[in-house]
């Protein structure tokens, strides 16, 4: 199966969720977990090469893919395979939309979008739910709160809250703005990271597991 986190707003979160998404799974499910970076900036990768010193045993491995000018996938057959077998095969992409990720985006089975309640994120996350209408996209949509700050109020938060509700799954539980996460590393979870990540996280993988009448 292929599970991406992705939206086309820089910043929102993604690699971060992604390392803590790939590090929980790893504790959790029986699968293999493969990582792919495709983002240019390759922060996923390079924090996994950097956490090498640490002395802990890795958890998956991470590879860099789309890098220079060399196609990421030499045909779709490639991708529709990693779609199709049983490895959970995790996307962080980068917060710029690309034609290079068209595909990906098309055939995948879940698509993480991670926004935040600002005026600019919400545009930016309604134009990319806009883009993955437009090309067609047949992955499920789950969108999770990050960087949440319960004592901000944003005005229009029912009305983004529907907006979203109508394109996909908007999970229950938010991912609070916490220090803990910016410490993250690929090799583990401490117990304040897990528990600012189980809840949403637990949404996700049962939703999928619903949703595909699976156990990842
Ligand atoms: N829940 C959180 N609480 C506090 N800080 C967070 C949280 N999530 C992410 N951050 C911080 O926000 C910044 C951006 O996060 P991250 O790099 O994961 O975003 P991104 O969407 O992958 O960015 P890019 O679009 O550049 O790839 C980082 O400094 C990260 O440590
Ligand atoms: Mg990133």
């Amino acid at each position: 199966m292929i599970i991406i986190f992705a939206t086309q707003k820089g910043g929102t979160g993604k690699t971060t969720l992604a390392i803590a998404f790939a590090n929980y799974l790893s504790g959790i499910s029986e699968r293999k977990l493969n990582v792919f970076d495709f983002d240019f900036q390759k922060s996923f990768y390079h924090k996994w090469r950097e956490d090498e010193v640490l002395d802990i045993p890795k958890l998956y491995e991470v590879e860099i893919i789309g890098d220079n000018d060399t196609q990421a996938f030499p045909d779709l057959e490639t991708i529709i395979e990693l779609r199709d077998n049983e490895d959970i095969n995790l996307f962080d992409l980068a917060g710029t939309l690309d034609v290079k990720y068209s595909d990906l985006l098309i055939y995948s089975n879940f698509i993480i979008i991670p926004f935040e309640y600002s005026d600019v994120s919400v545009k930016s996350t309604l134009v990319f739910v806009n883009v993955l209408g437009q090309i067609e996209s047949q992955a499920d949509r789950i969108f999770i709160r990050s960087k949440y700050d319960k004592s901000f109020k944003y005005l229009n938060q029912e009305g983004m809250d529907a907006e979203l509700d109508r394109y996909g799954k908007l999970l229950k539980s938010p991912v609070f703005k916490r220090n803990c996460l910016q410490t993250i590393d690929t090799r583990k979870l401490t117990y304040e990271q897990k528990y600012a990540i189980r809840n949403p996280f637990n949404e996700i993988i049962c939703y999928i597991n619903e949703t595909l009448d699976t156990t990842i």
